[in-house]
């Protein structure tokens, strides 16, 4: 019988800091302590990276990340700080306070990372572990919480370490002691006419009001992205052109999109997701790839199939989506 092998777990030293960084750029995983929860940390600039922690968690579908940043300064120029934004993050900032913005068309924040998404939940930890390691990377990290889909939320690295046995993307567990908080920060949507929070958190309502002077309200996560999603698919993650799924040829006048090593004959222009046949790989060249075939002279995109396990749901849904969204005008 083959035996279990745990990531490495580590006390932070300027040693194992250094190697958590190494890890991150080679665009591996590293688990992080966070106030409120432990986080599976990826650089936010590297799709790969952060397709790796989607496949870990086992996601369901490509929900998006929060991206964590060791200032403000670093984090402005990704998002449209505005002046609630910059009271809020006066009061509560490092801590466990999660901000949906609008994301500036120059970020580099990886597509897959934000869903392909126009907006941005961001925020600033106070974990003196998750800090160190954020000034030394010198980049953001997209960080969900470090269990399996549908699992509870780790508040210690032994929980992380437990939680994912056999793998080998997960290259270090900085132990930090047990989270403070030991839950998720609160995520407070600032784009649309009022506050929302769409998850609570340790920060609640009134909190908010106080610095805001406004009223919050409590909005409902899962429906804020439903209603949310298929607007800003139309107008961000959907092609304009038509998607034709599971193709078994190309026509004339389509671009391809194709997967594996035997991609379809005949398209003048074609991107494979995977020549090796990698989900990993397709998931974090799907929504870049879209985007460049919808810029060609074609008519539209073909899709060749795309195998229907681990991260490949998730690649499916999000195909099946753009394929069937409504454009409008
Ligand atoms: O305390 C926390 O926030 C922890 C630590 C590690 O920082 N992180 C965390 O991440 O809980 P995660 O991925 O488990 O939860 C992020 C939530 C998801 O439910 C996602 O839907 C939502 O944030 N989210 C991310 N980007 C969003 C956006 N642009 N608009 C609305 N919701 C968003
Ligand atoms: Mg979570």
């Amino acid at each position: 019988m083959r035996e279990t092998t745990f990531s490495p777990l580590e006390a932070p030293t300027d040693t194992t800091l250094n190697t958590a960084v190494q890890i991150l750029r080679s665009g591996n995983l590293v688990a992080i302590p966070t106030e409120t929860v432990y986080g599976l940390a990826a650089s936010a600039l590297d799709d790969k990276a952060v397709a790796k922690v989607y496949a870990l968690k086992g996601r369901p579908q490509l929900n998006p990340l929060i991206i964590h940043f060791a200032t403000s300064e670093a984090l402005k120029p990704h998002v449209q700080w505005t002046a609630q934004a910059e009271a809020l993050a006066a009061a509560f900032w490092p801590g466990p306070l999660t901000l949906v913005l609008r994301k500036t068309t120059t970020s580099p924040i990886s597509l897959l990372a934000t869903a392909g998404l126009d907006t941005v939940a961001v925020r600033i930890p106070s974990h003196p572990v998750a800090q160190a390691l954020l000034e030394r990377l010198q980049g953001p990290l997209a960080a969900p919480s470090a269990n399996p889909s549908q699992r509870i939320s780790p508040t210690t690295a032994l929980d992380v370490q437990q939680a994912f046995p056999n793998s080998p993307d997960l290259g270090l567990i900085l132990d930090g002691g047990p989270c403070r908080v030991g839950l998720e920060s609160t995520i407070l949507d600032l784009t649309g006419e009022n506050p929302v929070i769409l998850r609570p958190g340790y920060l609640d309502a009134a909190a908010l009001e106080a610095v805001l002077g406004k009223p919050v309200v409590y909005g409902h996560l899962q429906k804020a992205l439903h209603i949310k999603a298929p607007g800003m698919l139309a107008r961000h993650y959907a092609p304009q052109k038509p998607l034709r799924l599971e193709a078994q040829h190309v026509e004339p006048t389509e671009a391809l999109l194709s997967f594996g090593p035997k991609p379809l004959d005949g398209a003048t222009h074609s991107l494979n997701l995977s020549p090796t046949g990698d989900l990993i790989e397709a998931a974090a060249h799907l929504f870049s790839y879209l985007r460049q075939l919808d810029q060609t002279q074609s008519s539209g995109i073909a899709v060749m199939p795309i195998p229907n396990t681990g991260i490949g749901i998730a690649l499916n849904d999000r195909l099946q989506r753009a394929a069937t969204s409504v454009k409008v005008g």
